[in-house]
């Protein structure tokens, strides 16, 4: 393995445990919504958007020392919202699907309407637990001002003007030509979205400025949309094992995707491109060095 990947690893490894230690267990009559929801958030998963909030808070010198109360439940909150809309996307209503991070997804272990349950149960505990962060901070104005800006792009982003927004017109356009504009809303909105506010809040926690915040925006809008034509890439041409997931699922349920629009060349380079401009917003911004730097490069090419 190179050094990279060693880092990388070994982060992914620190934040499984942020995000697991916040997930709480309970052995009362409703014990199984909590022990579903342990399952659907443990191993798997690659943790890129917490990945994110910590390294742009770093790179901007947020303080080490505010991390646990401020940071952490930011970066928790992003993985658990991330992990209910992967819960409710495979669900039998959307992509059907009985895979994911390598194991039989939620609904297929806990039946259908404990997939929904779980899937809010993490949204809900999700905003509890960025909320804590709130609580944590609160004798400090600038520290309660931040927190409470990160809480609101959390909840623009992950909700019907981003990430529901866009799986959204994904069901409804379900089997049917898309236009570039659509395919465009789509990308924006179901996977931008939670990269660009991932980038943002980790830009707002650490006390950036506006224009800051906003070029991170911009860096997370190009990523996400290079991250899910990667994702459609993979679908058709990695295996179910690589994956830990379902390939040719796209297909199955009859998706318009960047791929099937442009093809699969066409569609690498359409990742090249919108990393390379990624690459250049954060050069502008002196952090072309930073781990940030390395791991937008290396989603490029990443096999799962
Ligand atoms: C999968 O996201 C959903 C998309 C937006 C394409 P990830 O590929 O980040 O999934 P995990 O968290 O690693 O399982
Ligand atoms: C999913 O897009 C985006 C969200 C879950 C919000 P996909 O449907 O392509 O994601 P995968 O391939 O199932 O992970
Ligand atoms: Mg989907
Ligand atoms: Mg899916
Ligand atoms: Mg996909």
């Amino acid at each position: 393995m190179n050094d990279f990947v060693t880092t990388l690893k070994t982060k992914t490894e620190e934040i499984s445990e942020i995000v697991l230690k916040r997930l709480p267990k309970s052995d009362s009559f409703s014990a199984v919504i909590f022990e579903a929801m342990e399952y659907s958030v443990a191993n798997g998963g690659k943790r890129l958007r917490p990945l994110m909030v910590k390294e742009v808070y770093e790179a901007l010198g947020g303080k080490k020392e505010k991390e646990e109360k401020l940071l952490e439940p930011f970066m928790a909150a992003i993985e658990m919202i991330h992990s209910s809309s992967l819960v409710h996307d495979d669900l039998p209503e959307m992509d059907n699907d009985l895979l994911r991070r390598g194991k039989p997804t939620t609904h297929a272990v806990y039946g259908q309407a404990m997939g929904v349950l779980t899937g809010d149960g993490l949204l809900n505990l999700a905003y509890e637990t960025a909320a804590s962060a709130l609580e944590a901070v609160a004798d400090n104005h600038d520290d309660l001002k931040n927190a409470a800006r990160a809480l609101k792009i959390l909840g623009t982003k992950a909700g019907i003007y981003g990430m529901i927004g866009g799986q959204v017109v994904d069901v409804v356009n379900t089997g049917k030509p898309l236009s570039d504009e659509e395919i465009d809303f789509i990308y924006i909105g179901k996977t931008a979205a939670l990269i660009e506010s991932s980038l943002m809040m980790g830009a707002v926690l650490a006390g950036a400025d506006t224009d800051t915040v906003d070029k991170f925006e911009r860096i997370g809008r190009c990523t996400g949309i290079a991250f899910q034509i990667r994702d459609d890439i993979l679908d058709e041409t990695s295996t179910d094992e690589e994956l830990g997931k379902p390939v040719h699922s796209d297909e199955e349920n009859n998706k318009t995707t960047y791929v099937t629009i442009h093809g699969l060349d066409e569609s690498q380079k359409k990742v090249d491109e919108l990393t390379k401009e990624a690459e250049n917003l954060l050069t502008g911004l002196g952090l072309e060095d930073s781990f940030l730097a390395g791991l937008l490069k290396f989603l490029v090419t990443r096999t799962k």
